[in-house]
């Protein structure tokens, strides 16, 4: 019985690592849209339009962990996209020619979230963790390795 059941888990997760494989650029989008959703909340809070939260905080520092966690996995060489009315930007083929570079970033996203996490306690602390996480790892990552196709 329990072989089975490892047998079965097994060939369920292979074939949830194969769709995964499959489309990395639909993925990776996917993750740098709950990103973006996240840094929205973010934003909300610092900006006061809805009060701070220190368990949203986390979901937000959580979900950019995430992402340097998965991401690098999610670029595999020359993937850039053809760009479509709903969606212009894509990965700029700067990655690959600076692969150290960008995967040095992702893994920096990381770092910052997971301290972020750790010291991050009020709306004051929040701001300039977050502040610091935007403008420097998701900002100075799009400037450099995120076109706009036309
Ligand atoms: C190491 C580089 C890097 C970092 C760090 C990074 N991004 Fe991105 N991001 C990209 C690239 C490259 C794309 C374009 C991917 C594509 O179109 O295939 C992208 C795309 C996006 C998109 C558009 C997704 C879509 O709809 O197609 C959003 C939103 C986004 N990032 C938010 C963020 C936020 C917020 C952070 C910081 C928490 C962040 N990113 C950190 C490289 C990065």
């Amino acid at each position: 019985m329990f072989r089975t059941l490892c047998v079965v888990a097994a060939i369920a997760l292979g074939v949830s690592i194969a769709v995964a494989q499959q489309d990395p650029i639909k993925e990776r989008k996917a993750l740098m849209k709950a990103n973006g959703g996240q840094a929205k909340i973010g934003a909300a809070m610092i900006k006061g339009e809805t009060p701070f939260d220190l368990a949203k905080a986390h979901k937000i520092f959580a979900t950019f962990e995430d992402t340097a966690t998965k991401a690098p996995a999610l670029f595999p060489e020359n993937s850039t996209d053809t760009a479509t009315a709903d969606d212009p930007f894509t990965a700029s083929p700067k990655i690959w020619q600076n692969l150290d570079d960008f995967k040095a970033r992702l893994e920096k996203l990381g770092t910052d979230a997971k301290a972020a996490a750790a010291s991050v306690k009020d709306l004051d602390s929040f701001k300039a963790a977050f502040g610091n996480i935007g403008k420097n790892d998701c900002g100075g990552c799009h400037e450099k390795y995120r076109i706009k196709k036309s």
